[in-house]
């Protein structure tokens, strides 16, 4: 528990944050993957390079001085870095290593006049105040995953039962336990984390689950990146047959329980968890389905064929596609031509704007898609977005 002069401590130091905070963590970053050798794997080195992880943090941090007298308002951030921590496995071990280095940081970076030993005591306090609470959270979401049925602590090894080309750039990965034995339930939009060892190296990303839960096994799909280490090893390197480890499925960007119609908008590889939201909403009660896909061009385009598939099969459900340039050689168009736009929207999204949309996608895009959205009259509340990679700002 902090003291009140604690507490006053770290509000006293929220506008060196305001405005050095994303220096701080760059720096802590740096430090901590230069010397912890330990953590290095857990962290994506393109989200460093990027500074998109430094920038989440140092909001992370920032938003927790702002709310240090009333932590409730930190809710819904808390459950998006123990739902990212839990998919990469982060464990009680590794706070240590991170306080130290945050407070070395601070040190370093504010230097002697403003960093006093008081200020330090404060942030040491602070520091493991919430990391307390992280590591309650996560011990209690990795209990819930091992005692599940299907459930598994840890890694767990997987087999490549099939893999399938979706498009010219995208490749889905069936993935079914070694042990034969079921997979634990996720909620569709959810995520899993991964292992791989490439060159000797080992690294951990990210998946959507692409594919409603059936207890048997799971489906990824995974778009090549230009250079990117994992991507290009799954397409190149990884075959059917091959094994794959995987940490349970987390992640709060899921299907709410909801009869208002559903929206669903992807732009390119973010189609992944809108496709497993759709599968389970047309599995429930009938409700409306939008589903609105950007993609670059016919040959970007995946799952076309399993999208148009539902929009035959169910009145209720609705798919427009939308290519970036026209190509009249194409035997079946798309809906529309060029940029994300307001128009797309108001044309295809009901009368009542009373829905829940979700939308994911490259980051214009979602700005784009937000701001559109707000324009129309959607509640805030009911425009859900995601991330692949480091939660950023929108506006
Ligand atoms: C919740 C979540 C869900 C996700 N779901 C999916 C999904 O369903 N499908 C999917 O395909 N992806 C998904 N991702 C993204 C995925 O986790 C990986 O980030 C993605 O596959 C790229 O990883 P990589 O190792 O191939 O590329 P990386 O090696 O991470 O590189 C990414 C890009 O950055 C560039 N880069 C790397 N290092 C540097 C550097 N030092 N300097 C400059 N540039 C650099 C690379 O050239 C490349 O273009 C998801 C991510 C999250 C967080
Ligand atoms: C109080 C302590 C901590 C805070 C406030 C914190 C905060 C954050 C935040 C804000 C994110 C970004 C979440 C997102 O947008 O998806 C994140 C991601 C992450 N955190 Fe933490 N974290 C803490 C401790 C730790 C520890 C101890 C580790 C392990 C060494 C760790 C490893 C990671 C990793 C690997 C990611 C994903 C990084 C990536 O995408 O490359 N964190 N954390």
């Amino acid at each position: 528990m902090l003291t009140s002069s604690q507490r006053a401590i770290i509000t006293a130091t929220v506008p060196f944050l305001e405005a050095g905070g994303e220096a701080l963590t760059t720096h802590f970053y740096r430090t901590m993957l230069a010397e912890y050798s330990e953590v290095r794997p857990l962290f994506n080195q393109a989200h460093q390079a990027s500074g998109a992880q430094p920038r989440a943090l140092a909001n992370g941090v920032l938003m927790y001085a702002r709310n240090i007298d009333r932590l409730e308002a930190l809710g819904p951030l808390a459950g998006q870095i123990v739902n990212k921590h839990v998919a990469l496995q982060i464990q009680p071990e590794h706070y240590p290593i991170v306080g130290s280095c945050l407070l070395r940081a601070i040190r370093e970076v504010l230097g002697a006049e403003i960093a006093t030993d008081a200020v330090i005591d404060a942030w040491g306090a602070a520091y493991q105040q919430l990391a307390d609470i992280l590591i309650a959270a996560e011990r209690d979401a990795y209990d819930v995953l091992a005692q599940s049925p299907g459930g598994w602590r840890g890694e767990r090894n997987f087999i490549v039962e099939r893999k399938v080309p979706e498009s010219a750039e995208i490749t889905s990965f069936y993935l079914t336990p070694q042990d034969g034995k079921p997979v634990v339930d996720f909620k569709p939009g959810q995520y899993i984390g991964m292992r791989l060892d490439v060159s000797g190296e080992e690294i951990r990303r990210n998946y959507s689950l692409s594919a409603a839960a059936d207890g048997r096994g799971y489906r990824i799909s995974v778009k090549r990146e230009a250079n990117g280490v994992a991507s290009t090893y799954l397409h190149d390197a990884v075959h059917e047959g091959d094994t794959i480890a995987l940490f349970p499925p987390a992640g709060a960007f899921t299907l709410g329980d909801s009869i208002k119609p559903l929206v669903l908008i992807s732009g390119g590889v973010g189609i992944t968890p809108t496709l497993a939201m759709a599968q389970a909403a047309l599995a429930g009660a009938p409700r409306p389905v939008v589903f609105i896909h950007y993609a670059r061009n016919a040959h970007a385009h995946a799952f076309s064929n399993v999208v148009r598939d539902w929009a035959a099969a169910f009145p209720h459900f609705q798919a427009f596609f939308v290519y970036e340039h026209a190509d009249v050689t194409l035997a079946r168009q798309p809906d529309a031509v060029g940029r994300p736009a307001v128009a797309h929207l108001e044309q295809w999204l009901p009368a009542d704007r009373d829905v829940d949309a979700y939308f994911l996608g490259p980051k214009p895009f979602m700005r784009a898609m937000k701001i559109a959205l707000q324009e129309m009259g959607v509640p805030d509340a009911q425009a859900q977005y995601e991330f692949f990679g480091p939660a950023e700002a929108l506006d």
